[in-house]
């Protein structure tokens, strides 16, 4: 999708996702923080400094949770967004509730990251991509960027990758694109391309979602993902999957 399509997202992001009232979206949010400090705590443990970067950071809503949770822990966030509107909602947030937080925000294109840009942050970053993000890249690009996340964790460091349950985008799509109309806007009679596992939609938005194993192949990792389950209608369900390539 048209990268440039989120400066016009962004006033509604919060709405669609954090500050969405949707039950399921609200226990899938909580489910993703939940193994996201877990596998971040394993990671920083004896560390004296560490970097957090989230890539694709939107709003911040994992940075700022990540701060909340590792209130003491000498540890610096960074989040990497192309969208100056989504730049300025998390630089208002920080103000509101993390003025002195070390967290901060750059403007950068994921599809022109440099890894050496990020020696400072090395050895040892957890570098992320939540929420079904590398979805929205392009597919060509795809491979390098993992790449780049790998290179910027260093030997020391992990990567993460949520993304939503693409084994399954039959039936989990519908539930969480209905639920997230506020920023998608539309969603229109061919808007579910099951073949292609791609939501899109007439204003451009376009998500492509993947089987489980295509992003193990493209981890290079053979490790399963965490399933994220939700109960939604009375039944257990794989809304998404977390990644690490260790
Ligand atoms: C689905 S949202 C996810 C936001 C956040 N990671 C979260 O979990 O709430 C995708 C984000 O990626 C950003 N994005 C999309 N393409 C990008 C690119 N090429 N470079 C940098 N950021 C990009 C968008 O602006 C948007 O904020």
């Amino acid at each position: 999708m048209d990268k440039y399509l989120w400066n016009d997202l962004a006033s509604d992001y919060a709405k669609s996702v954090e500050d969405n009232d949707d039950q399921t979206i609200q226990n899938y949010l909580k489910k993703e923080i939940e193994i996201i400090s877990e596998l971040c705590s394993k990671k920083i443990q004896d560390k004296k400094k560490f970097y957090i970067i989230d890539m694709g950071s939107g709003t911040g809503r994992v940075l700022f949770e990540l701060n909340t949770f590792f209130k003491n822990a000498e540890i610096s966030y960074l989040g990497i967004e192309l969208s100056e509107p989504m730049i300025i909602l998390s630089e208002k947030k920080k103000l509101k509730f993390s003025p002195d937080s070390n967290i901060h925000f750059i403007k950068m294109d994921l599809m022109e990251l440099d890894s050496k840009l990020f020696e400072k942050s090395s050895p040892g970053s957890v570098v992320m991509c939540l929420y079904n993000t590398i979805g929205v890249l392009p597919d060509s690009k795809r491979p390098f960027f993992v790449e780049q996340m790998k290179k910027i964790a260093g030997p020391e460091g992990l990567v993460i990758i949520s993304t939503f349950n693409g084994d399954d985008f039959k039936n989990i799509a519908p539930i969480m694109y209905n639920a997230m109309l506020p920023m998608i806007k539309k969603i229109n009679s061919d808007s579910f391309d099951e073949k292609n596992r791609v939501f899109k939609n007439e204003n451009g938005f376009r998500s492509q979602w993947f089987p489980k194993k295509q992003i193990m192949e493209l981890l290079k990792t053979e490790l399963e993902p965490i399933p994220i389950e939700i109960n939604f209608d009375g039944k257990v369900k794989t809304f998404g999957y977390v990644f690490t390539n260790e």
